[in-house]
């Protein structure tokens, strides 16, 4: 059996900044500083794998340490086949080539909010729980992680849900919170909620955990919400992206 890999990096590429840091394994805790360069205005394929080249080159990791990048985006096939909010000159394009033709360097990629739930599975809010967790990630867009028994259903996109012939992420993200200046207590039970009594509805999951930046301060509107399932903040709030995407790097790497 091959020696189970203890350190990989993550990146999480999203719509306003690129993360990335180096990640132990064994724990799931950053073994270095976390680097952050904002996401190039026009966010093309050629511009994020130079901030990707830019922000590995910042780090002395051998050059053959598993990196594992997340996207805002399903990836299917080791591709986007649509992208909410980076440029669409991204749909299409294989990943894994267009970061090893440009940096000479081999990548995985994954869905941000899945990297986030098997982050929260692996060292997190949904470690042992059994049965159906759903974890959502608010911020700019929603992202959602499916897992069942600790297995994720890869891509679920429950952001993009209709919900009263609106793009749910277009309603209830927390970049709209921020957008048209709502209250907790408003957006809570003005968005969220139906957001939420959707979602229960379609999938009876047993844990909801809610993750995005806007969780740290979830004692200000998680409590608003009335489920059915217990509704719980998610344990690693925004390293889950990168702590993720090296667990998947480092587990394709064995
Ligand atoms: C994308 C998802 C992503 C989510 C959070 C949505 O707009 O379609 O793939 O997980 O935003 O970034």
């Amino acid at each position: 059996m091959a020696t189970p890999t203890t350190h990989a990096f993550g990146i999480d590429i999203g719509g306003s900044g690129i993360k990335g840091a180096p990640v132990d394994l064994e724990t799931g805790t950053f073994s270095g500083d976390r680097v952050r360069i904002p996401t190039p205005k026009k966010s093309t394929p050629e511009a994020v794998v130079d901030v990707i080249g830019e922000l590995l080159e910042q780090f002395d990791e051998d050059p053959s340490i598993p990196v594992g990048l997340t996207f805002p985006a399903p990836i299917v096939d080791g591709g986007l086949p649509f992208v909410a909010n980076l440029d669409q000159s991204w749909v299409g394009v294989d990943v894994a080539e267009v970061v090893h033709d440009r940096l000479g360097r081999k990548v995985v990629a994954l869905n941000d909010a899945d990297a986030a739930g098997i982050a929260e599975v692996q060292y997190g809010a949904a470690k042992g729980v059994p049965g159906v967790v759903l974890l959502t990630t608010l911020g700019t867009g929603i992202g959602s992680a499916l897992l069942v028994d600790g297995t994720l259903v890869p891509n679920t996109e429950l952001g993009h849900l209709e919900i009263d012939g609106h793009d749910a992420e277009s309603r209830a993200s927390s970049a709209v919170k921020d957008r048209e200046d709502l209250s907790y207590k408003e957006w809570a039970t003005k968005r969220l909620q139906k957001y939420y009594d959707t979602v229960e509805k379609l999938f009876s999951p047993d844990l909801i955990v809610v993750g995005g930046g806007v969780s740290k301060d979830h004692e200000k509107f998680l409590p608003l919400l009335k489920t059915r399932a217990p509704i719980i903040p998610a344990v690693l709030r925004n390293k889950a992206g990168i702590i993720g995407a090296a667990y998947r790097a480092g587990e394709r790497a064995e």
